[in-house]
Formats: C-alpha cells, structure tokens, sequence
C-alpha cells in the first residue's frame, strides 16, 4: 500500500485504465469502513482510500479537535484490509484558497442537516474535491448515514459527476449498536443503553410493516427511545427516500432515522423500509 498526501503524489499514483473504488473517510477506521474496502476490492482492480479529518463540516461547538485520530493504527487496518493506494492530506492541501464551495439546495434542512447547519455542504464540498482527484469508477458510502448517501447521489446527479456510487449496509456489533468512530466517546453503560436504539427502530419498522400510521410509528418510537436512560433524541423523522422529502403512503422506500445524544456523542441510526 502506497501512502500519499500531496496531489501531485496523489495523481502519481493513481492507475491508468484501471478501474478504481473509492472509499472517503474521516479515519478513526472500524469494521463499517472495513467492510466498504471489501466491497470496493471486489469490484474494483484498484483501490483507493482516503483519511481527511475535514473540518467545513463540523459547526462551531461540534467535536473537530477531539474527533478521534490515530493514523499508525488506520494505516495497518487499511493496508491488512486491501487498499492500495491511501490518501493522508492536510487541510490546506484540500482547501488551497478555499473560495468555492458547494451548496445544497434541497434535502440539506432536515434530519441531521436541520441540527447541524453547514455540514452537508461542508460534505459534499469535500467529496467533491475528492471526486475531481481520485476519479473514481465507484466510491462506496455507509448507510448509517444514510441522508450523506442520498445527498452524494443527488450531487452526481445534479453535477453529471462519472462516478457510480454504491450502498453499503449498516455493521453493527453484536448488541445492534451502529458502528461508529463515535462510539469511543461512550462508557460501557452507555454502549449497552445505546444498543436500545436500534432495537427500538427494528420494532418501529414492523409498525410500519404492519401498516400503522406515519405519525403514530414516529410517536411510539419517540416514547421508546425516550426511556433510554442518560440521552436525549435530538430528532425522530420518517421521511422519504432518497429524496428526503415529505414521506407518505405513495412513498416506495421510507427512511426512519434518529439521532440521540449521549454525554459525549451524539449517535445516529435509522432503518430504510422498501414497500413490496
Ligand atoms: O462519512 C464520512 O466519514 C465523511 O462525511 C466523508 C464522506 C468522508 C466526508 O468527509
């Protein structure tokens, strides 16, 4: 595995006539973003990773100094999990002069985006700076965050960007909690309290399979979650998807999504309900 953090390395590097998986992080790299490197080798024939801390998509109060970094670890995992070529910029080789940033029109004022103003342009500005060096054939995205998905693929859409990007499931641990580079900032006790999240939108979804009303699943989820004790929700949304719009009974694929805040990290999880 090469190790680059320049642009020049960067388009050194890259392989010609090659097909390349692309799969972005922010480091701190767990089985979530293992399992997008296996994905990206299996159909790929050259793979690439990033590692960038990137800090327009974290608001002012948010966790940016203390978010977890340990480079000498990531860079084992990336090299024992496949990748070839791993990408370790700073920040002023990502924003040289920083004029131009992307903005999201629509889809950004919900969810996560509604507590967290700026962070999905600050996303998309730096996957798409990513996008434009790389130049990948695929680039591989987790649905724990599930709206940065949907957004990404509207961007490529919207910017005719030649990019296919895939899907990749949730991982959990073995409790059902989400991995998370996050989870570092929870005790054990809260880990355990945490893993009631996901159950709690497991049986959200069956309410909904059964065909119970929009705002009644999100009601009963809400009482549900609010019994985890030390955490507050900070949203419950049932919104469409992938437009992230208004969700209702002609909706083809619901997104359920929470995020709760614990004393130290702010979790985020949700389940996609596809009808038929
Ligand atoms: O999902 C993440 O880790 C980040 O939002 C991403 C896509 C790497 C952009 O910084």
């Amino acid at each position: 595995m090469k190790i680059v953090s320049t642009v020049e390395e960067l388009r050194h590097a890259l392989p010609f006539n090659q097909t390349i998986g692309f799969v972005p992080t922010m480091g701190y790299l767990h089985e979530g973003h293992m399992s997008l490197v296996e994905n990206a080798r299996r159909e790929n024939d050259f793979v690439v990773m990033s590692i960038f801390v990137n800090p327009t998509q974290f608001g002012p109060n948010e966790d940016l100094d203390r978010y977890p970094r340990d480079f000498k670890r990531d860079e084992k995992l990336a090299r024992e999990a496949g990748v070839d070529l791993l990408f370790y910029p700073v920040t002023e080789t990502m924003y040289p002069i920083d004029m131009a940033r992307v903005s999201i029109r629509k889809g950004a004022d919900v969810l996560c985006g509604a507590s967290r103003p700026g962070h999905f342009d600050g996303v998309l500005t730096i996957v798409s700076k990513l996008f434009n060096l790389v130049q990948p054939t695929r680039a591989y995205f987790g649905l724990k965050d599930a709206q940065q998905v949907a957004l990404i693929e509207g961007y490529v859409r919207d910017y005719f960007v030649p990019v296919e990007i895939r899907r990749c499931p949730i991982i959990r641990e073995e409790t059902g909690l989400a991995k998370s580079s996050r989870n570092v900032y929870l005790s054990d006790v809260e880990k355990e309290e945490a893993s009631q999240i996901f159950k709690a939108l497991r049986a959200a979804k069956e309410t909904l399979e059964a065909g119970l009303e929009i705002e009644e699943v999100k009601r009963q989820l809400t009482v549900r979650l609010n019994e985890i004790p030390n955490s507050q929700i900070d949203y419950v949304e049932l919104v469409d998807y992938p437009t992230l719009g208004i969700a209702s009974k002609d909706s083809d694929e619901l997104l359920l999504a929470v995020a709760v805040q614990f004393e130290r990290a702010r979790l985020i999880d949700n389940v996609i309900w596809k009808k038929g």
